[in-house]
């Protein structure tokens, strides 16, 4: 055979993978193969395969294995919008996408060359976990993804998506990364699948239930995404990408902006009369951020919390917002966790913070307690005191007790805080401390409940506002909520240069 013709058909070879059968039946479950996902998210024409040829050697315990070009995941690098990105896709034709040596070795390569160039890694998951021919060389291969994970980790952005089954330890390289996603129906994540948990707690449970999208999304918070298919999951790649730099070093991409009027009046009466009355944050973030700019992240997981990337004046900026339409906007375990996870991303890789606060404390009860809302609470304030980027804090309306320090006070650090004439700064809401402070004269008052409200609209009156702080220089400045845009247009340009020298120390310890 001539020998460029020989080159052809081994690439033909490895472009087929498992076969037209296995293809075949990879699109009947709805799923796309690896190379068409690849096609979808690399910009046309840019991506560049590598060991393409790779093939499983391994003669000892595998003898009789059919071999297989490329062994099981398609690695390489090209552009996504014309930014270079790193990829590694699985191929499920071939022994189930399963992770032999040379399959982890060629994952480990392009995520070597990502670190030395300073680019984001991208996984596309489709695997059936360890191949199981392979016994200890494939746990091996995992444990040298997951070393890779972890020092790659706040240096360059890593980003999983799950596109059919990742299970077992498995999960662990995912879960180190910075974002997860997940497709709805046909992926799926657990540690043990349900046969597992059959045999060890006797519980029927489904794939879906145990570890799918939405159960990931909403119940325990280990996807980020929860996407409807997989072409939804590609969109929701390239989005992410949109708002975060190449690596540590760099800052975001800068969007073209138009300055126009940059009032807001729709915020002046976003805000309820009654402070109990629920109204949506995210409406003040969309009349605050770049039309239609505001990508949320962790949608449905800890509602009382949002967070997500939008850009103001054409600038990435991290949100993290207490959700007054939800439990109050109070915050418990997972919205601490949620908060600040994403405020570490964000401090990592150089995305300014905007914090929107409106918050009536720390959810209280022996489910809390007994889960450890004081190490998990203590993580966002953590997070938040830590975190050295541009920090910004609009307060909406309370900022009550504990949480008005952790949801980024002046004090851990916040570099200006602005508060709407609505905000409510104080040690706890009027009927508790009333209730505290002037128990004895409630009791023995003619008329207790006469007596209570007119201590509480007292209370109301003196210290429910933003001025206290005001004038201890907590609060910048009371603004009228339609100039917020303006001020914050504003403030983070003055913070653009910001820089702040860290005590030297290895690393800290977060309450982990
Ligand atoms: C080798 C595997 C494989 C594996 C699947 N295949 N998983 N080959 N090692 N782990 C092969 C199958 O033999 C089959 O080959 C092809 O992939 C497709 O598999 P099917 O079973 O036909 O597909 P499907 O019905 O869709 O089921 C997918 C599956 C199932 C749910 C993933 O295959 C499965 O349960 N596989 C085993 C999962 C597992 O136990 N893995 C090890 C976990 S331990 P042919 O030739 O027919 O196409 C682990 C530890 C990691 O991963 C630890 C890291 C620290």
């Amino acid at each position: 055979m001539d020998k460029s013709a020989e080159l052809q058909a081994k690439m033909a070879e490895a472009m087929l993978g498992g076969g037209e059968v296995r293809i075949a039946s990879q699109h009947k479950k709805g799923k796309l193969t690896a190379r068409e996902r690849l096609q979808l998210l690399m910009d046309e024409g840019s991506f560049e395969e590598l060991d393409m040829l790779v093939t499983n050697r391994n003669r000892g315990l595998t003898a009789d294995q059919e071999q297989f070009l490329g062994d099981g995941v398609v690695t390489g690098y090209g552009t996504i919008n014309g930014r270079l990105t790193y990829v590694f896709s699985q191929d499920f034709t071939v022994y189930g996408g399963s992770l032999s040596e040379p399959h982890a070795r060629k994952i480990c390569k392009i995520m070597d060359l990502a670190m030395e160039n300073g680019a984001p890694v991208i996984g596309l998951n489709d695997s059936g976990g360890a191949r199981i021919q392979e016994g200890v060389v494939s746990l091996g291969g995992y444990a040298d993804i997951f070393y890779r994970n972890t020092r790659a980790s706040g240096v360059i952005p890593q980003i999983s998506a799950i596109m059919g089954p990742c299970a077992g330890g498995a999960v662990y390289s995912p879960a180190i990364t910075d974002f997860i996603l997940m497709v709805e129906q046909t992926s799926y994540m657990f540690v043990t699948g349900p046969n597992v948990v059959k045999t060890v707690t006797h519980e029927e449970v489904t794939s879906e239930e145990l570890g799918g999208a939405q159960t990931h999304a909403s119940k325990s918070g280990v996807t980020h995404f929860a996407c409807s298919n997989e072409i939804e999951c590609i969109q929701y790649l390239k989005q992410l990408l949109s708002y975060i730099p190449q690596n540590c070093e760099e800052t975001a991409p800068v969007y073209a902006y138009e300055p126009g009027n940059e009032t807001r009046e729709a915020l002046n009466t976003l805000i309820p009369a009654h402070p109990n009355q629920p109204y949506d944050m995210k409406e003040a973030i969309a009349q605050i951020t770049d039309t239609d700019s505001f990508f949320e992240v962790h949608k449905n997981f800890a509602e009382n919390m949002i967070v997500g990337f939008a850009r103001i004046a054409g600038r990435s900026i991290g949100i993290v917002a207490n959700q007054p339409a939800h439990l109050a906007g109070v915050l418990d375990i997972h919205a601490s966790v949620k908060g600040a996870r994403f405020t570490r991303f964000c401090d990592a890789f150089n995305i300014p913070l905007l914090v929107l606060v409106d918050v009536p404390g720390f959810l209280p009860g022996t489910d809390q307690e007994w889960n450890g809302i004081i190490t998990n609470g203590a993580k966002l304030l953590y997070a938040l005191s830590e975190a050295t980027v541009p920090k910004l804090t609009v307060t909406t309306r309370k900022a009550y007790g504990g949480a008005y320090c952790v949801m980024n006070s002046k004090h851990i650090g916040a570099d200006l805080n602005f508060a709407f004439p609505q905000a409510e700064i104080a040690v706890m809401g009027a009927k508790g401390a009333v209730e505290i402070i002037f128990k004895k004269e409630i009791d023995t008052a003619p008329d207790p409940e006469v007596r209570m409200n007119e201590l509480v609209a007292d209370y109301q009156e003196r210290f429910a506002n933003p001025y206290l702080a005001a004038e201890k220089g907590y609060i910048d400045e009371v603004i009228p909520p339609d100039q917020t845009r303006i001020k914050l247009i504003k403030a983070f340009k003055m913070l653009e240069n910001k820089v702040v020298n860290m005590p030297r120390k290895k690393h800290g310890n977060i309450p982990l």
